[in-house]
Order: C-alpha cells, then structure tokens, then sequence
C-alpha cells in the first residue's frame, strides 16, 4: 500500500494504491478544502496543528490504511533544472553534480536537499551529452513538511516534487507533452517527454486570481464571483459572456506561459515540439478552460485523467466523477512509492 498527500493551498488530496502484480488499484481517496496556511507558510505551533489536524482528519475520514506517506513540494518552492553534461559515467555525473550544484541554485547548498536524474544519454548530439535534471530544496521547508505529517501522527515515506509526481500520473511514456498543475493559487507548467520531466515553470497566476478578476470586474462579492467561474467559466453565451471576458485577460495570461514553455522547449530541442497539453488541477474543470486553451495554443489541450491506469471499482468511479483532475499529484505520488 503506497499513501501520497497533496497539501495545495486550496485543497488537500489523499490517494491510497495497492499494486499488485504490475497494476494498480485505488484503495482510498479524499480530498478537503482547508482556510489554514500551507506548510511553508506556517510560523508557529498554531498554525502548525491547525494544518496537521486537517490533514490527520482526512487521512481517517477517508479510511487510508497505511500510516507511511509520501508528500510533494510545491513548485514554488524548488528550483528545477535541466543541465547537459559531456559523456560522463553516472557516478562521475553525481559528483559533477554535487560540486556544481551552487551555481545553479539560488540558495546556499548546504542549506538545500539537491538531487539528480539523468533525463537521457545522447549520440547524435556534437560532442555526445547527457541531460540531467537538478532538483533542489530547501531543507527548511522539507522539515516543515515532515513536521506537520509528524504530528498528525504519520510519517513520512518519501518527498518529490509537484511536477515530478504530476508528470507519474500522467504523462504518456512515448510522447512529448506539456502538462499544467491549474491550481488555487498557482499554476504550475512542465514539459514531459516520454514520461521525463524536462522543463517546468510556476506562475502566480491561477484559480484566485479568477475569482479576483470576476468580482472586480462584475462588481460582485468573492463568493458570488467564485460560482460565476465555476459555472460559467469562459463560455461565450452564459450571462452575455460576461464572465468570460473578465477572465480573459487573466487567462491570457497563463495561456502566453505556457506558450512561452512550448517556445522554451522547441527552441532546446530543435523540431520536437509537445503533442498536446494534459490539464489537472482544480482550475482545469473550469467551463471551456481546455477548449480555449486549444484555441490559443493550436494544439489539443485535454483535462487529464490520473486514474487511467489505476484500477477503480465502479462504486469509487461514481464518487471521483469531476474530481479526477484533482487528484494528479497525490495519485503520482503514490505511484511512485508503490
Ligand atoms: N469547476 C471549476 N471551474 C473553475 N475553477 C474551479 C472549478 N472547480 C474548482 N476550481 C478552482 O480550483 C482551485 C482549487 O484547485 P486545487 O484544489 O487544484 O488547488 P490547490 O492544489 O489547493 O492550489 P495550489 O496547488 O495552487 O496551491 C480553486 O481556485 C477553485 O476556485
Ligand atoms: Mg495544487
């Protein structure tokens, strides 16, 4: 059994697998809303138990069997890079990397966790290389993590990233894909390619931000703005498509970042450019999101499915129905335990 929590700052998702015989089944999920404060947000002992008393009572409410979790670092709060090596052995890189990591990362090395994967060894580049991806953390924000799964009586088995986990449950294995984490208060953007994680970005700029524009724009409470988002979302005919043009601009936004990424990507690897963009997170289910963004980007955007290659009974599917893309992360991270 393999647990992965998901501490967004909107929501917190739970997911439980088994795996079995080469396949996974989904055991348990859950997911909550919660005011409090993210872990790297948190101070004082306060704020610590109100976030770890909301993520012990998820893990009860949704009946998780196994107390090991494995939890993921928002995107923020890492710094990702892809480096290219000369032809060096593994053990050669790991060195490289280790006496290399300061002047690619903002944040002293010794205060940091910095961790490598080598993306792939190539031939037909001149002279020969290989593509690594760097990620580091800092080691204050790992133990704010470990502290609040601590004391809501867990422990914690392992610690990745968003995007890394992301691109577990649902990148393909044989394509090149831009995926996007639309989230509360972020939107995070990775390039994916044959289940790799090459390139990511995170902007400020996501679920929050629509709410804000609708409700400035209208003139309409939070609350008020918040249902027209969901309900209406960028459709063209609801409430005279005045729901969708205060979110426009905003939506232009993240739509030029991702472009950006496309750009970014294309540019390093010259012709191989992604297929299409697979969405999660909340802000995905947002009417006509997916339609405008192929409308926008020229390639087929879909909202992704984490569970597409999880064994689901047909009484859970009822119960996940809509709430799918939420659970990308959590269902990577325990993928990746298991
Ligand atoms: N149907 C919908 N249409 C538009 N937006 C939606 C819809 N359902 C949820 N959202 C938005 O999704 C956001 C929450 O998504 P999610 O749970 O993925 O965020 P989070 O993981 O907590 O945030 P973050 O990762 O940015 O910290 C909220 O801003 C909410 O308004
Ligand atoms: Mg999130």
């Amino acid at each position: 059994m393999s647990v992965g929590i998901d501490i967004g700052s909107k929501t917190i998702k739970i997911v439980e697998l088994s795996h079995e015989g080469g396949k996974f089944r989904l055991k348990a999920s859950g997911v909550v809303g919660h005011q409090g404060k993210t872990p790297e947000m948190v101070k004082d002992d306060k704020e610590f138990a109100v976030l770890s008393d909301a993520v012990k009572k998820l893990h009860k409410e949704a009946k998780i069997s196994s107390k090991e979790v494995g939890i993921a670092l928002p995107e923020t709060q890492v710094y990702t890079r892809t480096i290219k090596f000369p032809q060096l052995t593994d053990a050669e890189i790991a060195s490289a990397v280790r006496w290399e990591a300061e002047q690619y990362i903002p944040i002293p090395v010794n205060e940091a966790i910095v961790q490598h994967q080598i993306i792939d060894r190539r031939e037909d580049t001149s002279p020969p290389s290989v593509s690594v991806l760097l990620v580091a953390a800092p080691k204050a924000l790992v133990e704010k993590y470990a502290r609040v799964v601590e004391m809501a009586g867990l422990s914690l088995a392992s610690v990745e990233t968003d995007l890394i986990a992301l691109v577990r449950s649902l990148a393909p294995s044989d394509q090149t894909v831009l995926l996007v984490d639309f989230g509360g208060r972020s939107t995070d953007i990775a390039v994916a390619k044959n289940a790799q994680l090459i390139f990511s970005r995170s902007i400020p700029t996501a679920g929050e931000a629509f709410t804000r524009a609708v409700a400035q724009t209208l003139g309409v409470e939070e609350s008020q703005a918040e249902e027209y988002k969901r309900t209406y979302g960028l459709s063209a005919t609801e409430l005279e498509g005045k729901v969708k043009g205060a979110l426009e601009p905003v939506f232009r936004v993240v739509a030029d970042e991702m472009k950006k990424a496309i750009q970014f990507y294309q540019a390093d690897e010259k012709g191989d450019i992604p297929r299409s963009a697979v969405l999660s997170g909340g802000t995905a289910g947002m009417p006509e999101a997916a339609s405008t963004l192929t409308k926008l980007l020229g390639i087929e955007v879909v909202v992704g499915n984490p569970f597409a290659r999880v064994d689901v009974d047909p009484s859970a599917v009822k119960q996940l129905a809509g709430f799918a893309p939420l659970y990308g992360i959590a269902v990577g991270l325990a993928m990746g335990e298991a």
